[in-house]
């Protein structure tokens, strides 16, 4: 892997790990960046190792108490295969020997404001979201996915930011800013956009003040535009421009679902749509190369189909990734979230200690009074294979609706009734097919 150590024959035995840690400070605070970052390296010295990813929410000092919501040791960097870091995450970490990059943010509780191109209009072309923005807090750590794909992706388009950031010729090493992820419904693509936006807002917060996030409204964009053909495109991207135009900004622009505007495009080449339709298709590509152009954009797409995508689309994006439902690892993982705030909010009761999928191995999934619930969990995790993200998510409420006749319950009655959830949606899901 290392191909410069091996050729040293000095390989890295304990390999460079950045370890990020992201502050967020309170939003009524006024304190200064650099007391915040003083204060939190005294924490860290004072807890030199903390095991595997890690979060403060609660002080024994002051000024963080005044000034701090949380203390965040996320996305452990490494140079090590995957199924490693795995087992590295669940370790102790050595904060001393490790280079820490604190990232300091406070986060925009505006909500999104609507970009409106006409004066009496009620239709909204795009959504856009000042960022690090509360709405789309904790996204990036509910969305769970195997073999590192969020740490990939990050990478990927931190690179990108930083290869334009220093102007290097894209005609002669080839990258662009655009990204598509692609797969089916429900596996988390929308999401992980907005999480990839926020979070890459608050990893280059030294070099942009703040992020934009817009998500352009694809199917409105179709539905009502056709009368007004390109023009309203074009109106809507000037408005897009005029937030890139501002260079402290790091600007996101979300495609989403794109395949609509492939449809849309077929549809009319096909004779079953007004002309309109290409014009207003050929419109938003001319100006999404326009505006790729500029360093600080980021154009980010998603689709539902994985065979069929728009090869104009296709051919913009760098990189393609294609997202999936999740494994039984992630499954367990989802699940285990959903129990352990059940658990918190006293839904579940008494709480109960569960084991995470990597404890269960180590222990050899031996089945004991303690291991027992977890290993009811990962049979249930084993059973939902093929769900979407979306209705994994779902699951434990729709258990609570259905099955459970109690405000509180227990791990074990509840554990049944999602079982049983999981049957009826393992049942909706083959008459769907069947209806096909
Ligand atoms: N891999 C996953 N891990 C955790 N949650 C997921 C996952 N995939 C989907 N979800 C949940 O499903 C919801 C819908 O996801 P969304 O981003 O709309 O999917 P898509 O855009 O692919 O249709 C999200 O809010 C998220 O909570
Ligand atoms: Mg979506």
């Amino acid at each position: 892997m290392d191909i410069v150590g091996d050729l040293k024959k000095s390989p890295n035995k304990n390999p460079a790990v950045n370890v990020h840690v992201e502050v967020l400070v309170k939003s009524n605070s006024t304190a200064k960046r650099t007391e915040v970052r003083m204060y939190v390296h005294a924490l860290l010295n004072r807890h030199s190792v903390v095991l595997g990813p890690y979060k403060w929410t609660e002080f024994d000092e002051d000024f963080l108490t005044k000034h701090v919501e949380s203390v965040a040791i996320v996305d452990v960097e490494h140079e090590v295969h995957y199924f490693l870091l795995l087992q590295y995450l669940s370790q102790p970490i050595d904060l001393k020997s490790r280079n820490l990059c604190i990232h300091i943010f406070t986060l925009n509780n505006d909500g999104p404001s609507t970009l409106n191109l006409e004066e009496d209009e009620e239709l909204s072309a795009a959504n856009s979201w000042l960022l690090p923005a509360a709405e789309f807090h904790g996204i990036w750590e509910s969305l769970v996915y195997d073999g590192g794909i969020k740490t990939q992706l990050l990478d990927y388009v931190t690179t990108t930011i930083f290869f334009s950031d220093k102007n290097v010729d894209s005609n002669l090493i080839a990258w662009n800013r655009v990204v598509l992820l692609h797969g089916p419904p429900g596996t988390g693509k929308t999401s992980l956009c907005k999480a990839l936006a926020q979070k890459l807002s608050i990893r280059m917060s030294n070099r942009y003040s703040y992020g934009q996030f817009v998500e352009i409204n694809s199917h409105s964009l179709f539905s009502k535009w056709f009368s007004e053909s390109g023009k309203l495109v074009t109106k809507m991207f000037q408005k897009i421009q005029q937030l890139i135009d501002d260079k402290e900004a790091l600007v996101f622009v979300l495609i989403d679902e794109v395949e609509s505007l492939t449809a849309a495009r077929n549809a009319a080449c096909a004779g079953t749509e007004p002309s309109d339709a290409i014009r207003v298709v050929n419109s938003v590509l001319t100006q999404l190369d326009q505006i790729k152009r500029h360093s600080n954009v980021v154009i980010l797409t998603t689709s539902n189909v994985t065979e069929k995508i728009d090869l104009a689309f296709v051919d913009r994006a760098d990189i393609k990734q294609y997202i999936g439902p999740p494994s039984v690892d992630g499954i367990f993982n989802i699940y285990l979230s959903c129990l352990e705030e059940l658990m918190k909010c006293q839904i579940v009761y008494p709480r109960q200690q569960l084991f995470t999928m990597f404890e269960l191995e180590t222990m050899g999934y031996v089945e004991s009074d303690v291991s027992f619930f977890s290993l009811v969990l990962r049979d249930i995790a084993e059973k939902s294979k093929g769900l979407s993200g979306r209705v994994l998510r779902k699951l434990p409420f729709l258990a609570h609706a259905l099955f459970v006749k109690t405000p509180t319950v227990t791990l074990e009655k509840f554990l049944n009734a999602m079982d049983r959830a999981v049957d009826k949606q393992l049942e909706e899901k083959a008459n769907l097919v069947n209806c096909v």
